[in-house]
């Protein structure tokens, strides 16, 4: 069977989206749908390629459980051919990802993190980077809830 590729894509892939590839991959291993799945995350700014996740992701998500294993890269013109979804926390993200389609096909791929979101439906994932602590642990439980909603609207795929 064909996996379905799914790309999570922030900013600087360094606190966003790396937690919600990993997000995403627990709760398809809580659903026992890995292998139905190929995962990855990456940034529009290139700025911190080659590093690790931020280490104020890294703590809150390791206080809930999880460990991110992940090295920041840059979107390529290729990511939009070779992936399935592009799931983009924000507006910024999402017009900057729309520059470097060349296709209306490539164009459909891309969709907000937050569409299914129950109370805030479309919103962004705020960019926790320049905030506190709190900031952090509010990112976590977005990405945390909204990771699981796509895994359940994906789930009866790939056929
Ligand atoms: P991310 O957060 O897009 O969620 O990875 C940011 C990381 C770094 C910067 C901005 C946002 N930065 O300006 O370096």
């Amino acid at each position: 069977m064909k996996k379905k590729k799914i790309l999570f894509v922030c900013l600087g892939n360094i606190c966003r989206s790396p937690l919600a590839e990993a997000l995403f991959l627990q709760a398809l291993s809580d659903a026992g749908a890995e292998d139905l799945f190929e995962v990855d995350s990456c940034g529009t700014n290139g700025q911190h390629d080659g590093e690790e996740a931020d280490p104020r992701t890294r703590n809150n998500a390791a206080s809930h459980g999880i460990s991110i294993d992940h090295r920041s890269r840059k979107i390529t013109p290729m990511d939009l051919d070779y992936f399935d979804l592009v799931l983009v926390m924000d507006e910024n993200n999402r017009r900057t990802v729309e520059l470097l389609c060349t296709t209306s096909q490539q164009r459909l791929k891309i969709k907000k993190l937050r569409a299914f979101d129950p109370l805030f439906p479309m919103d962004d994932v705020g960019d926790p980077w320049f905030g506190g602590e709190a900031g952090f642990e509010l990112t976590y439980h977005i990405l945390q809830e909204n990771t699981a909603l796509w895994v359940q609207r994906l789930l009866p795929y790939p056929r």
